[in-house]
């Protein structure tokens, strides 16, 4: 993307509530199964605009985050959303590839495929602390992909079933503890917000590359509105064997 294009990008993207599919129930799940309680150090990579960031603090009420984004319209937006509590959460304008720790729990939503599953748990293993655990989300092929479902991922075509993405887990050696499917609601509850400023852009935008990304992510939720039983992320709990 040419710096106009991201920019574009950003405008058809500004305030929504996050930035990939997910719930709250996600975060809440993961943290029962691991029986996570009381002080804990958490490491949200890649956070966006702080949706889960927030979810994390409320249901870990006395645990240190630390969540991170290249992104810095959405550091903003997510140091706005979690300035309720005080210094135990910060965001900040970071790379997760270089995270500190150590970590109890680094929770990473749709972000992984950026630095690759095994390469990413490869950096993270010394950034954990012993008995601490990766939790993340990543596109999933539920079975052989339809051509709608085939286009909504034209660009990753990394994209694998469950067993791939449990073998690249496994070459970074990891193992998986567990998994649920992110499939439907989560993805119209991202899209819901995203629908709705691009009707707002196309009412009052002028600037032509703004209207380019309006269509152009109007196609993303298209495609996805025609394959929306097939396009999934997996959500995974991870750990170092
Ligand atoms: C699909 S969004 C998901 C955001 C958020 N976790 C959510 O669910 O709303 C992926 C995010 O990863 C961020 N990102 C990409 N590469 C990154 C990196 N190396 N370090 C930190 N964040 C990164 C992007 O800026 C973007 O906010």
């Amino acid at each position: 993307m040419t710096p106009e294009e991201w920019a574009a990008f950003l405008e058809v993207h500004n305030d929504l509530p996050r930035e990939g599919p997910g719930a709250p129930q996600d975060v809440q799940w993961a943290v029962q199964q691991l029986g996570l309680s009381g002080v804990l150090d958490v490491f949200d990579a890649g956070c966006g605009p702080g949706a889960d960031t927030v979810t994390l603090a409320e249901t870990l009420p006395e645990a240190r985050i630390r969540a991170v984004d290249t992104t810095d319209t959405f550091v903003a937006q997510a140091q706005a959303r979690v300035a309720r509590f005080g210094d135990r959460v910060r965001v900040e304008l970071a790379s997760m590839a270089d995270a500190d720790g150590p970590y109890d729990l680094i929770w990473c939503a749709g972000a992984l495929y950026f630095l690759g599953v095994t390469e990413g748990l490869t950096l993270w293993r010394d950034a954990l602390k012993p008995g601490g655990h990766v939790v993340f989300s990543e596109p999933v092929a539920l079975g052989p992909l339809s051509a709608e479902a085939a286009a909504f991922w034209e660009e990753y075509p990394q994209i694998t079933d469950l067993a791939g993405i449990e073998a690249r887990v496994n070459a970074a050696g990891y193992r998986v503890l567990g998994h649920r499917m992110i499939v439907g609601a989560p993805w119209q509850t991202y899209y819901d917000p995203m629908v709705a400023r691009m009707d707002h852009l196309r009412a009052t935008a002028m600037d032509p590359m703004v209207l380019a990304a309006v269509e152009e992510n109007q196609t993303e939720v298209d495609r996805w509105r025609a394959a929306r039983d097939e396009i999934a992320y997996a959500l995974l709990i991870v750990a170092p064997e």
